[in-house]
């Protein structure tokens, strides 16, 4: 999704390094990029649609300025062309602003300049902030910026550059994360750590309604009214090599080896969060007492996408484990029910970015209305992360594929662990809690077990991908599995591939069954599964072609299919190893169809637009 980079310094070029942290931004998923330098003469702008390569490529040859922004684009408002591709600028074209989010009276703000006179180049929302910022009467670029953002409703992350004023950047922020990041004589301003993380690790996150002004010798932060909001830059405990992304993620790609990362990713969530002797876990981010803990009487999960079905998975978890109600929901459709927010619910918000604008804006909703949110994300100090009240890191290292692999099994773990940690201090026996340990603590390697079946899958994923329309199906535990396994074929193999509660067949769906429409049911051995075998029969009866997710002591009797056995873990951990043979078929499916696995059509990897 679009991304921000900005750079003001003393002694270098701005436009190389703004096209690096371009290229740092890529796997984000964008459809144009463009940068703006401050020249002698004036504002520079090259953008243009396709890749920061072909950018690169267009580049005037002088192209001199210490001063610049840089953007690449997710499209929202307009298609993706040269036009409206960010930078936009003002009429006289001294000013340059590059923005993500969106803003909701565009429509009438454009109506508002068009009837100036002005003449508005794209079909964007953030062609108007330009003329904004250019027409406001403001003595100072941060008073006109300020005068600007007062016209707007929406979400922003925004970098300004003005002519008049060559020696700064002025940024803001309202829901669109936006990093200072402090050199030395120099600094730096991204949307994403992963774009300046190799220049420096000092680093200041505006805070939603901040401005700030960024010089090459330091930044000053404002609250929207320009009184000041002082903000210290801090020294982040990070590893810059671990955002080392821009390669082409070796061999397979990046999906393929986060995939194979999922047994290390494992142990790192589970490392020193076990203990043994007690049956329990510890997670002393969650910032909770035992006494608040007991308190606890519902538990609400939320995330968008897959996010949110490994939610629903949680939910299962903490409810079979701590004997809590426990349900998950999307994120996105969350706050605009105008929730009734419970002090003795714990909210759950579940994110590998920590930037996705729903699951943020569903935590801040529940603030404002005085509940508890803990967070399970990715992204150290990420918007989400730093919004919560406490919260479980995942440690699944930087995940770049669009399509999530590892950091969804690291949520998976991570609620394990709560469910674990919820249970001990209620009902859950110590028995029960060893025994959930024991299977935990062999989790890494069933994990290892599940992908070395990935060759065998070749095969009947390339089978999968002739047919145009797919149905995922499981029931209870292997619902939400069904759920994500028909989330990672669609969006990487672009076939229609649709979950459903195997239930729930026979009460319509079962109408399009046929040779041509295949089915991949999840059957775990449970206490459904001679339930789950009868609706496999009734698919082989009217011609369905049937894979199997299952465990090899299942008995599917005679029904035609091809079986996947994955290894049995104890029964509430079972959907995470049912869940991995459907990444590899997605994987091997889009393979054979010749698809970009790791930039499928039309997707971001964070989503920071609503
Ligand atoms: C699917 C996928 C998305 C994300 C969703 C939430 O493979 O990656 O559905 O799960 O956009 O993203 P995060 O976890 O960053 O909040």
């Amino acid at each position: 999704m679009c991304g921000i980079v900005g750079y003001i310094g003393t002694k270098q070029e701005a436009a190389p390094l703004l096209l690096e942290g371009l290229t740092r931004l890529e796997h984000r998923g964008y459809d144009s990029a463009g940068v703006a330098v401050l020249a002698p003469s004036g504002v520079r702008v090259a953008k243009r649609a396709g890749r920061v390569r072909d950018l690169q490529e267009a580049l005037p040859k002088r192209f001199a300025g210490k001063v610049g922004i840089g953007h690449t684009r997710w499209a929202t408002h307009g298609p993706a062309t040269d036009a409206n591709a960010h930078p936009h600028t003002d009429a006289k074209g001294d000013v340059a602003v590059v923005h993500n989010g969106i803003i909701d009276n565009a429509a009438a703000l454009r109506a508002e300049l068009t009837d100036a006179g002005v003449d508005l180049l794209s079909d964007t929302d953030t062609e108007v902030l330009a003329h904004l910022v250019g027409r406001s009467e403001g003595a100072t670029l941060e008073a006109k910026v300020a005068e600007a953002l007062t016209r707007v409703d929406g979400t922003y992350g925004l970098a300004v550059l003005h002519a008049d004023f060559p020696d700064r950047i002025v940024v803001a922020r309202n829901g669109s994360p936006l990093i200072i990041g402090v050199g030395d004589k120099e600094m730096h301003v991204a949307s994403d750590l992963a774009a300046l993380v190799r220049y420096t690790t000092t680093v200041a996150h505006l805070e939603d309604g901040e401005i700030a002004t960024v010089t090459a010798s330091g930044f000053t932060t404002y609250r929207a009214d320009l009184t000041h909001a002082p903000r210290t830059a801090t020294e982040l405990d990070v590893d810059p090599a671990a955002y080392d992304v821009a390669d082409a993620g070796g061999e397979g790609g990046h999906m393929w080896r986060e995939m194979f990362e999922q047994p290390a990713a494992a142990e790192r969530v589970l490392r020193g969060r076990l203990d043994e002797r007690f049956g329990t876990a510890h997670l002393g981010g969650l910032n909770m007492d035992a006494r608040e803990t007991r308190a606890i009487r519902r538990v609400k999960v939320l995330g968008c996408g897959s996010a949110y079905y490994v939610g629903q998975m949680g939910a299962s978890l903490i409810e079979e484990l701590a004997r809590i109600p426990a349900d998950a929901e999307a994120a996105s459709e969350f706050r605009y029910r105008d929730p009734v927010i419970e002090p003795d619910t714990l909210y759950v918000a579940v994110s590998q970015s920590g930037e996705t604008i729903d699951t943020l804006l569903a935590v801040q909703e529940i603030r404002r209305k005085g509940g508890r949110v803990v967070g399970l994300v990715n992204v150290v100090g990420s918007a989400i992360a730093r919004e919560v009240d406490g919260g479980i890191y995942l440690h699944a290292g930087p995940e770049v594929a669009v399509a999530s692999t590892k950091a969804l099994t690291t949520m998976f773990l991570g609620f394990s662990l709560l469910a674990l940690q919820l249970g001990r201090v209620r009902d859950l026996s110590v028995a029960d809690g060893k025994r959930i340990v024991t299977a935990l603590q062999a989790l890494p390697e069933h994990v290892e077990e599940v992908l070395a079946l990935s060759d065998e899958l070749v095969e009947v994923a390339e089978q999968l991908a002739a047919a145009d329309s797919l149905f995922f199906v499981g029931r209870v535990r292997g619902f939400p599995v069904a759920r994500e396994g028909a989330q990672k074929f669609k969006e990487i193999t672009y076939r229609h591939a649709e979950a459903y509660q195997t239930s729930e067949l026979k009460h319509g769906p079962l109408a399009l069954i046929s040779p041509a429409v295949p089915t991949v049911a999840v059957v775990p051995h449970d206490e459904l599964t001679d339930r789950n075998v009868g609706a496999l029969h009734e698919i082989a009866a009217r011609g369905g072609p049937l894979v199997v997710v299952t465990h090899a002591d299942v008995d599917l009797g005679d029904v035609p299919c091809r079986r996947i056995d994955v290894p049995r873990s104890e029964r509430e951990l079972d959907p995470i190893l049912l869940t991995l043979p459907l990444q590899l078929l997605a994987f091997h499916a889009a393979t054979h169809l010749g698809l970009d696995v790791d930039k499928p059509r039309n997707l971001a990897k964070s989503v920071t637009v609503e």
